[in-house]
């Protein structure tokens, strides 16, 4: 993690807010965007499972196939240096095996617990319905995707969120499978054009009690 520009946290959280309007000049190369993924998929997951899948529409012919996909986000395709889509992966628990034995070459865990932790994986997600399974990874994938959106600042980008896509449409359109692959949300990122006014929050003693 040493490719950060912008290393004071509190003007990474305190100036991030939703850009969409973005400088359709600038370019980010394909080295610093997996960077950028590198550094955002540190963000922690329900029993270690990672279950996210990330796109990342670069290229002007996918941004265009796209882009009836997302007609009242056009602006953002037409102009962002990327569009990063996050989706939850519905068969992630496939990869425990391979987690935890890395886990376990890397000196981290005792082979025990990992053979423990990889039944109770399996267990868990095979019998989950769908409904919570998709509830459960999309819960997961939205957190790298935050720390990609400040990972961005960090890197001297901005970044709008959305889900204002089409998302019975999106998996296929970008050659993943629908039926295992739900979308969670697109992060648009470059250097803004135009940054937003910005936004209010209630206050804290509005929506915090203490118990
Ligand atoms: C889950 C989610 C979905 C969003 N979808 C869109 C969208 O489709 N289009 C858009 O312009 N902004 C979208 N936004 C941006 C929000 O409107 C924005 O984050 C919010 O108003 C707060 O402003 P700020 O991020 O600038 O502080 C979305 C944000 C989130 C978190």
């Amino acid at each position: 993690m040493s490719s950060f520009k912008e290393n004071d946290f509190q003007k990474i959280i305190e100036g991030r807010h939703a850009v969409h309007d973005f400088d359709p000049a600038v370019k980010i190369n394909r080295t610093e965007l997996t960077q950028m993924i590198t550094e955002s998929i540190s963000a922690p997951s329900a029993l270690n499972v990672q279950p996210w899948r990330i796109v990342i529409v670069d290229s002007p012919e996918a941004k265009a196939k796209i882009k009836p996909l997302m007609p009242a986000n056009a602006h953002q395709n037409e102009t962002a240096s990327a569009l990063v889509f996050f989706f939850a992966d519905l068969k992630a628990a496939e990869n425990a095996q391979d987690i935890y034995d890395q886990t376990v070459k890397a000196g981290k865990m005792p082979q025990e617990v990992s053979d423990h932790l990889v039944t109770i994986i399996k267990n868990v997600y095979d019998e989950m319905p769908t409904s919570a399974l998709v509830a459960t990874f999309t819960l997961d994938v939205a957190l790298p995707a935050m720390q990609f959106m400040l990972i961005a600042r960090a890197h001297g980008y901005e970044t709008g969120p959305m889900t204002g896509f089409d998302h019975d449409k999106i998996a296929a359109a970008l050659d993943l499978d629908p039926t295992r692959y739900v979308p969670v949300l697109l992060v648009a990122i470059g250097k803004a054009a135009q940054l937003s006014a910005g936004s209010v929050r209630l206050p804290a003693e509005k929506i915090l009690s203490f118990r």
